[in-house]
């Protein structure tokens, strides 16, 4: 058998190049652990319900198992909740592209402020790590023992642990730096079809495997969303403050044609990364793949309607094997699904300070 690195130089050379894992990003300790205790603090929200972790589970994958996110108390959400695997490498953010991938910390005091997710204030916010001894503490360990916390140093610290999990470096690295037996034989098929007869590192390389662009493969709609008032107002509301021209005549998730009104753009979304993929069903912006095997199946058949893919013609095997692949790039999730503790109020006014 021929190393998959080989065959990879000739089936990839060009953009579309598939890249192994580069080395950890530097990272402060302290700043981490903050962070680790903030995304899991449900006290941030508005109505203290939820945290990053009940959309973003670590044990699922950082997504959470339904097909739509079920949003904030009373709205609901349009869109399915992606994994956080491998985030530091994304090139770009969200479904539809709207943030670029350094611009995280900006996507984070979104998804902390907005209606649609947490509803928290800033000011709130920064009262209630105030007011938590231990969070306080965390705060003073990673910004200084004298400082008091801010709302962007929140949110820089949340961005940093979000951003800290790479999913490992998996066996699909290891053959990409050219070890022929990292992989299963049928994953090494799996990654030759995935570069080659497949196509779809056409769209899915680098090293998040994402291309950072949206494309538009037909995915069906989600009935699910026009059947729930809170969610039809959620897919409302999005147009709306995009300025789409006649929001209530929206029907469906336009994608990034929201954003720049192009008609080019209706029905793109950005090519998700895949590391962690196998974790994070159901598929797709809207949910509606169950599984891998579905999606391969669906690309098998070209896509869904106006898709810019066509049918690969591929065997049962070939399709066995691009779900193998998929799985060997997400390697089986070990800790951080242990969520800390939650921290209670001090009784004492200003324990900790
Ligand atoms: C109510 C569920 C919910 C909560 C809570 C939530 N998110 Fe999200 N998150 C989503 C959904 C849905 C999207 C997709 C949004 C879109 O595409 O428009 C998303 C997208 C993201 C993305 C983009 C990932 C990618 O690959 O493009 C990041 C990063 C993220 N959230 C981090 C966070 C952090 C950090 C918190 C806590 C401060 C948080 N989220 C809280 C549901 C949630
Ligand atoms: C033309 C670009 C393009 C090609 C080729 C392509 N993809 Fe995709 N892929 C995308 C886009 C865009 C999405 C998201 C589409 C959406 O939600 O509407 C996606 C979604 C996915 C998802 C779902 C990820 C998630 O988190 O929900 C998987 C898995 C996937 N692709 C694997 C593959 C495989 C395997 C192939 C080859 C058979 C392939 N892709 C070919 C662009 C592409």
């Amino acid at each position: 058998m021929l190393a998959a690195g080989v065959q990879l130089a000739a089936a990839t050379a060009g953009a579309s190049e598939l890249r192994p894992l580069p080395p950890p990003a530097a990272a402060d300790p302290a700043l981490l652990e903050l962070g680790r205790h903030l995304f899991h603090e449900s006290r941030l929200s508005g109505d203290g319900s939820r945290s990053c972790a009940t959309c973003h589970a670590p044990a699922r994958g950082f997504a959470d198992g339904d097909a739509l996110s079920r949003g904030y108390n009373q709205s609901g959400h349009f869109r399915n909740t992606p994994g956080l695997t491998g985030l530091r490498l994304k090139p770009r953010l969200t479904w539809d592209g709207r943030y670029r991938g350094d611009e995280l910390p900006q996507l984070v005091e979104e998804m902390l402020t907005s209606s649609f997710t947490m509803n928290g204030d800033p000011g709130i916010i920064v009262e209630r790590v105030r007011q938590l001894p231990q969070l306080l503490q965390l705060w003073q360990r990673a910004f200084g023992a004298r400082t008091l916390p801010r709302f962007d140093g929140i949110v820089q610290a949340i961005a940093a642990w979000s951003a800290s999990h790479d999913g490992g470096d998996t066996a699909v690295d290891a053959a990409l730096r050219g070890d022929a037996g990292a992989l299963s034989p049928s994953a090494a098929e799996g990654l030759r079809l995935f570069a080659g007869k497949a196509g779809c590192a056409r769209c899915h390389h680098g090293p998040a495997f994402s291309d950072g662009q949206a494309h538009r493969l037909g995915v069906p709609e989600n009935a699910a969303i026009l059947g729930d008032p809170e969610r039809t107002v959620a897919l409302l509301h999005h147009h709306a403050s995009r300025g789409s021209p006649d929001p209530m005549v929206e029907r469906s998730d336009t994608g990034v044609h929201a954003l720049t009104r192009r008609a080019a753009d209706r029905g793109r979304f950005m090519t998700p990364g895949l590391r962690g993929v196998a974790h994070t069903a159901p598929y797709m912006h809207n949910g509606t793949l169950p599984d891998l095997a579905a999606v391969i199946a669906f690309y098998d058949r070209g896509g869904g309607r106006g898709a810019e893919t066509r049918p690969l013609g591929l065997s049962a095997r070939e399709r066995a094997a691009l779900v193998a692949f998929l799985e060997a790039l997400s390697p089986a999730l070990v800790a951080p699904s242990a969520p800390p503790p939650a921290f209670d109020y001090g009784t004492q006014a200003g324990a900790g300070r």
